[in-house]
């Protein structure tokens, strides 16, 4: 093997190495460890490299790590992650193997660690001569086959068992870029002639009225009509907020968990800009993004920052006709689009995000007028925070009440209806997000609704 990698790629893989060991050891989310990177000219290879290897790093360090540690001291933890990277380049890239694994010893010498890059280079030739063995070993057990953590696997497998090699799979997919087109501002048909002009081509989402979904993913700089705020970049699940809360034009609203303001452009936009709107969140630099994002779509909200749970001295007494609650939560709908959720979440996290939901929905549950409506939604797939917090709340909120939800039938995200609200599954690439939505209505008196 004596193939000479392409130019810059040792420096790419060692990149991507450390973007990898920001999450893996450090615990920061894919998106933070990346945003160092902006700016490189090399962006989106490094970008490649380390979602791919974060993706299936559950499937891919079994299969290569072994051979490293065959002296049973611990790895240095450069060495682990730059080799589950190599092997993703492997087994997932068209460059020549003699040539990624020359990259990846020039790059565990970028790392530091010159003295590992015989051993890399042993490892990464017997992983070549081994792989169908090794991979047909860790591909025996469903949760490493998709490179999905155990306890995620059986808590799927508990909540959907029929759907759970589907929702798996489409887990590891590269997610559609989906667009809202501002109705006010255009219609779908003609944004849809609009981009065929350009030469993309696009499709209609049934089912969610303000979507379109590009065939291929393209930087927001070259999509018509982003800079002027006309569409945004939003999955169609998520769009459904909008759809289902209907914010009428003079009504007020407190969008309660609102950064970084997907769902905020989207209440005003349907309502024609013209809500008394309330933008919250507790994070002053994710809210910042809220500002950003109204800026460009040319819309108003009053933003506050506050922790919703807090006595709510930013608050006029003026009540809310709806509310949105779209809560922090573990993100197990939105894997394909985050896949470091598979390396970060543990399942000790369900239950105090579950307590979390609940605080944060009775807390902003006095805010809205009787009569108003709130929408409950997360980006979860679990029923403990989705089902399980509207149960909690309903069994100590008499004044509360399920509204049912329009029949979903035509929608093409796939939508389950619980006895609680919709369930949307992540079940195929053109598909939407995984996404839980619940409508509650407060009582005009005590026990009417
Ligand atoms: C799922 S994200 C919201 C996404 C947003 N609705 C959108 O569509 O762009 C949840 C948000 O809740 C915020 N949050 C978490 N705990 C909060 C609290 N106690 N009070 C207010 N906001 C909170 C987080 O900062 C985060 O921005």
């Amino acid at each position: 093997m004596k193939a000479r990698p392409p130019a810059g790629a040792a420096q790419v893989l060692a990149t991507a190495t450390r973007v990898v060991l920001q999450v893996v050891l450090e615990g920061h989310s894919a998106d933070e460890a990346l945003a160092g990177f902006a700016n490189h000219p090399q962006r989106a290879a490094i970008q490649a490299i380390a979602l791919g290897a974060v993706r299936w790093y559950v499937r891919l360090a079994p299969a290569v790590l072994p051979l490293a540690s065959a002296g049973g001291g611990e790895l240095d933890a450069r060495l682990r992650v730059l080799l589950v990277c190599a092997v993703h380049q492997l087994e997932y890239s068209s460059h020549s193997p003699a040539s990624s694994v020359a990259a990846a010893v020039d790059a565990i010498r970028l790392l530091d660690l010159a003295r590992a890059a015989g051993l890399v280079n042993a490892v990464l030739r017997r992983y070549l001569r081994e792989r169908a063995l090794r991979l047909a070993a860790v591909d025996r057990t469903l949760a490493t086959r998709h490179a999905h953590p155990a306890w995620l696997v059986k808590a799927l497998a508990q909540a959907w068992p029929q759907h759970l090699e589907q929702i798996l799979t489409a887990n590891n997919e590269h997610p559609p870029l989906c667009l809202r087109l501002d109705l006010r501002r255009g219609s779908v048909p003609a944004y849809l002639d609009e981009l065929k002009a350009a030469g993309i081509e696009a499709n209609g989402v049934s089912g969610v009225d303000s979507a379109v979904c590009l065939a291929a993913a393209l930087p927001v700089r070259e999509i018509p009509g982003f800079a002027e705020g006309r569409v945004s970049v939003q999955d169609s699940s998520a769009q459904l907020a909008a759809v289902l809360l209907a914010p009428q034009p003079g009504e007020r609203v407190l969008d309660a968990c609102a950064a970084p303001g997907g769902k905020t452009g989207a209440l005003l936009e349907r309502a024609g800009g013209e809500l008394d709107l309330v933008a919250l969140d507790s994070d002053a630099v994710r809210l910042h993004r809220v500002a950003e994002n109204l800026e460009r779509l040319q819309r108003k909200a009053q933003l506050v920052q506050a922790d919703l749970r807090a006595a709510p001295d930013w608050w006029d007494a003026r009540p809310f006709d709806a509310i949105l609650l779209d809560a922090p939560c573990s993100g197990t709908g939105v894997i394909r689009r985050h896949p470091d959720i598979k390396l970060l979440r543990r399942a000790a996290d369900l239950p105090r995000l579950a307590a979390t939901q609940l605080e944060l929905l009775r807390a902003c549950w006095p805010l809205l007028r009787p009569g108003g409506r709130l929408l409950y939604g997360t980006c979860s797939v679990l029923p403990v925070e989705n089902l399980g917090v509207i149960e909690a709340f309903l069994a100590n909120e008499p004044g509360a009440s399920l509204t049912q939800l329009p029949q979903a039938a035509n929608c093409s995200p796939p939508l389950r209806s619980t006895s609680t609200g919709w369930q949307i599954l992540p079940l195929a690439r053109a598909g939407g997000d995984g996404f839980y939505y619940a409508c509650l209505t407060r009582a005009t008196t005590a026990g009417t609704v």
